[in-house]
This record gives structure tokens, sequence and C-alpha cells, in this order.
């Protein structure tokens, strides 16, 4: 590699060499388009910190899928916001709950369309806490069989992968048991395996209205600080039954998608989580950066860093972008 045997600039020169040398392309087919489903509203609500992002009645999730479906992004990740919050989750795992009852109608609507259901309580506990709270703390064993029975209410509903991002250990586990128990053997199980107690969470809890009403979640999502934890909470999960392991946020961590990559050779997903987008957001309204290529980059980033799909709330813009492209 000696100059001026080698230079690199030379299959820089242009658009066409540069294409032909790519080591890395993002593409369409990763995208996953988080979407909030409300019970008992009209039509879509914006939410204040996330622009251009919605709360959206199940009508109107409907017509938006259209606009999913002409842009070719293939799949979609589900949060329900009930209209009816308790101290054991019951809308989490009812059959006509939010969620249950989207899915079905998507389905129905959109066969292609792949359909995540985000396996949490937080949105549907009185406290906003992600599991069953006892004295001030969250019991993880108390959580597991009502994570399960949310899990496959969402697969009996016809969801085609549940992502469990509650962060309890043993959710995995309980959840693959219930599943394959009750004859869903080949629904898949995204795991929120990494996934750190974050403040670029910020924006999805005022968009899911799930922001704890005591503490917050260090108890059990990851410390920021840590990385050879992350290995061993990817391990156990995989070792439960994940088909798919996550890592979120995205961009701040791709050092954690780097080595989960190298280390396990499985799928992996990454979520540019609501803080991101809200940051790129704010700085492109002022003209600081400029939005396209700012998402196109950090998506590709985030592909170089080693992960196989990417859960953006940019996934439509990105994928008008990528088409216009060249
Ligand atoms: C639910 C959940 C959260 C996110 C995804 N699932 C919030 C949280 O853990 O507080 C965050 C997504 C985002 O910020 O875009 N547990």
């Amino acid at each position: 590699m000696k100059y001026p045997n080698y230079r690199a600039r030379r299959m820089r020169r242009t658009e066409n060499l540069r294409r032909l040398v790519q080591e890395t392309r993002l593409s369409v087919d990763q995208l996953i388009m988080p979407y909030f489903v409300q019970e008992g509203i009209r039509g879509k609500e914006e939410i204040q910190s996330m622009p251009g992002q919605f709360r959206f009645s199940l009508d109107a999730l409907l017509k938006e899928l259209e606009s999913l479906k002409k842009l070719q992004v293939k799949h979609l990740l589900l949060f329900g916001i009930p209209k009816e919050k308790d101290a054991k989750a019951s809308s989490a795992y009812h059959s006509r709950g939010v969620v249950q009852n989207a899915i079905r109608r998507i389905k129905k609507e959109f066969p292609r369309l792949t359909v995540i259901s985000d396996v949490c309580l937080c949105e549907y506990m009185n406290h906003g806490h992600c599991g069953v709270v006892r004295k001030e703390t969250v019991d993880n064993d108390a959580t597991l069989p009502l994570l399960a029975e949310t899990a496959l209410s969402h697969a009996d509903a016809g969801a085609d992968i549940v992502a469990p991002s509650d962060m309890m250990d043993g959710r995995i586990g309980a959840i693959r048991r219930t599943l394959d128990q009750k004859g869903f053997t080949e629904i898949p199980i995204m795991s929120y395996a990494a996934k750190y107690a974050s403040a670029f969470y910020g924006p999805f809890r005022e968009a899911a209205h799930s922001r704890p009403s005591f503490g917050n979640r260090k108890s059990y999502q990851m410390d920021p600080a840590n990385r050879e934890e992350a290995l061993r909470e990817i391990q156990m999960d995989l070792e439960e039954g994940a088909d798919m392991v996550m890592v979120k946020p995205a961009l701040p961590y791709l050092d954690v998608i780097r080595e989960i990559k190298s280390q396990f050779r499985v799928p992996v997903a990454a979520y540019q989580v609501s803080g991101e987008y809200a940051m790129i957001k704010a700085a492109s309204k002022t003209d600081y950066l400029n939005e396209r290529n700012i998402v196109l980059e950090s998506l590709l980033a985030i592909v170089r860093s080693g992960a196989n799909a990417i859960l953006t709330y940019y996934a439509k813009d990105a994928a008008r972008w990528l088409r216009e492209e060249f």
C-alpha cells in the first residue's frame, strides 16, 4: 500500500467508481418503521418532541400504511397506547387490546407487511415501569408470565415477529416456551437484548405516555458504560431462543454493535431511537445540518458497524431519499 503504486484516490474519481468499490450498502429492505397506535382518538396527533411523527387511531394508521407500501418499506414495529392503564397492565395482553386489534386489521389489509410487535408493559402500567412493581421495585419473576401472555396475544392476532423490550431477565425463555406450547413455533423473537438506560428515549416517553411516575429504569436497563455486559446479555438471550438481537440506541453504541456482530454472527438490529430522531430534526430545522445527508450517513454508519436491520422513524424518508439517489 505504498505511494505512488497505490493511490487511494484512483477509485474515488467518479460516482460510478465509488459505487463499484462501496463496501456497505443501505437498502430499503433493512428499514423498520415504528408506529404508535392509540385507542380512543380520532385521526392522528403529532408528537410534540418528534416533529413529523404521530399517534394514530387505527383507521388513520391503516391510511398511513398505504404510503409505507408505496415507498416499499416492508416492515413496521407497533407500539400501543391503551385507554386504560392499571397495576398489572391488563390491556397489554387483552385479546381485543389496541395492539392486538391493530395487528389483525393490518395483516388483513396489508398481508405482506412484516408486523413486529413491541412487547412491553410500560405503556399499560399506571406507574409507567416495564414490569410489576412491588415495594417500589420492579419484580422480575412476577413480570415474566405477563410478558409471555402479551407476546402470545400478539402472535395469536397475527404478528410476524414479537420484540420484547422490557429487559427483565429470563423473558426470552419464558416467551419462547409459551409460544411453542401454543403452537407458535414459527414466530421469531427479536430481542431488545442490549438496551441501555438512555437519555435518548426522552421523546418516546412523551409519545407513548410511558414516563415512569417514580424512579428510573436503571435497575433493569443497561448502564451506558458497559460493553462486556452487553455480550452477556446477548449470549443469554440467544441461549434462551432469540432469533435476532437488538442494540439500542444506535449511533452512540456502534462499538457495541460491531463487537456483538463479530462475536456472535447472528442477525443484529439497531434502533435509531426517538432522541436520535429529535436531534437530527431540531438541527435540520435551523439549517445547521442537512437532514437528508445526515440521515443517510447515520444509517449507513449503523449498517457498517454490523447491523442487518435498523428501526428508525426516518424509514419512510430514507426510502424516498434512497430512491431519488443517482
Ligand atoms: C418500551 C420502549 C421504549 C423504547 C422502545 N420500547 C422506552 C423505554 O424503554 O423507556 C424507546 C424507543 C425510542 O426512544 O424511540 N420499553
